[in-house]
């Protein structure tokens, strides 16, 4: 057992954080956490070892529930046209270089260490079509000792013909990663059809059987652009809505992220509500791609779960601090168009988003209480510009300024399931 006493900070539920000045996190030999007590709360002696941050923040790590691992090269650039043809312009053809396993070790390399960096311990991640490469993505989180949900992705129709796979090889390459992975504990596979226009109605057929079989979740896109709904709707005329083709299927699940969501129809809402399906918010990559502004706040009041990605390279930072303000910001531009009828989010609300509920697709995963894994990072921001008194309310100063304005050189420490995670 080891006691962590620093400035404890963290979102048990969206409306609130929880700040504990000077406060402690006790954590099990197995990484999980067994206590979490104020400062004069703190009912242990000498018995256990003490980990003194000082006056630095305690705060859960980040979850980032969407992320394209093999566009990481594309990060930060290439972003002067809409969806349909940047994947084609930009994305298709970097992705197609995964063939080559070398290249892919050298661009997942720097993926895996640039996550950690930003402090990121767990992601949903979009791989490519190529099961060698995917393999080697596991391998790198593994020996990392992050987590991850790793998707071979299925894409099988529209694509050019160096990315697509057939659905033998969609459903191979999965069962492939899934021995892979077995004795990595932190990382898993998950379904992965790219889209419904790359996926035939006989892959998503067999990706959803696949799901069910062995028990794993689903991940994809949903309604993103304007064209790309209308080219749906083209594609599948038979079904009610975007969100319908994929709920034919069986693709929405309590276990299945949705990314975007920006233009959702009723008939999409109420999908999403019945089935629990949760979707994950990437609004650096729908103002780069000037895909439009997601109405998260309708889809938080119909219960439908909404978390955070950085949808790299749409996205153009890993960082999910970056992801948090630009939701906020949108939020803001949002409240201001409908004229202030929509309320903006809050920092607690997108706090939570990134790290206890996008955590919990990782298992107890995202928070500090009794049962949780404790992945956390410490972060050294503090400045003459802050008030040297120690009370709940500098505390939520200091976090709002690292949030809006931190970065990697004041996260000084990393854990995932309570181990120090190095960076380069
Ligand atoms: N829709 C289908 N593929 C992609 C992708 O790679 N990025 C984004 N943002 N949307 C997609
Ligand atoms: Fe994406």
């Amino acid at each position: 057992m080891k006691a962590y006493c620093g400035h404890i900070i963290y979102t048990p539920t969206s409306l609130a954080f929880e700040i504990l000045p000077k406060g402690y996190v006790v954590v099990n030999d197995r990484g999980i956490i067994q206590g979490v007590y104020a400062s004069d709360k703190y009912p242990y002696g000498n018995e256990i070892e003490v980990v003194d941050l000082g006056n630095q923040l305690l705060i859960p790590a980040m979850n980032d529930l969407h992320v394209h691992a093999p566009q990481f090269a594309n990060m930060g650039i290439a972003m002067d046209v809409p969806l349909l043809l940047w994947l084609n312009k930009y994305t298709f053809p970097e992705e197609a270089k995964f063939a080559d396993i070398e290249y892919a070790r050298t661009i997942y390399t720097q993926f895996v260490d640039e996550l950690v960096k930003q402090g990121t311990m767990r992601a949903a991640v979009f791989a490519t079509i190529h099961t060698p490469a995917t393999l080697l993505l596991a391998d790198l989180f593994h020996q990392k000792g992050i987590g991850a949900h790793i998707g071979l992705v299925a894409m099988d129709r529209n694509s050019p013909d160096n990315l697509c796979n057939s659905v033998d090889e969609a459903i191979e390459g999965t069962n492939e990663l899934l021995a892979h992975t077995k004795n990595y504990p932190l990382v898993n596979a998950i379904i992965t059809p790219r889209f419904v226009p790359s996926c035939s109605p006989q892959m998503l057929r067999a990706l959803s059987k696949q799901a069910k079989d062995r028990h794993l979740s689903i991940q994809s896109h949903l309604c993103e652009t304007t064209n790309e709904i209308n080219w749906v709707m083209e594609l599948e005329p038979e079904a009610l809505s975007y969100a319908d083709v994929y709920h034919r299927y069986g693709l929405l699940t309590h276990d299945t992220l949705m990314a975007h969501c920006v233009y959702p129809s009723d008939i999409d809402m109420g999908l999403l509500q019945q089935t629990g399906t949760t979707i994950v918010h990437c609004p650096t990559s729908n103002c780069n791609l000037a895909s439009g502004i997601a109405p998260i706040r309708r889809l938080l009041e119909a219960g439908i779960p909404v978390t955070l990605g950085s949808d790299v390279a749409a996205g153009h930072d890993l960082s999910m601090f970056q992801v948090m303000q630009s939701a906020i910001q949108m939020s803001k531009l949002n409240s201001a168009i409908h004229k202030r009828q929509v309320s903006a989010l809050s920092l607690s609300e997108v706090f939570y988003m990134a790290t206890k509920l996008g955590g919990s697709f990782f298992g107890k995963v995202g928070s500090f209480e009794v049962g949780y894994e404790f992945d956390a990072l410490v972060i050294d921001n503090d400045s003459p510009m802050h008030d040297s008194i120690y009370n709940s309310d500098t505390l939520y100063t200091r976090l709002e300024r690292f949030v809006y304005h931190g970065n990697v050189y004041q996260i000084k420490k990393r854990y995932c399931q309570g181990k120090e995670i190095l960076i380069k």
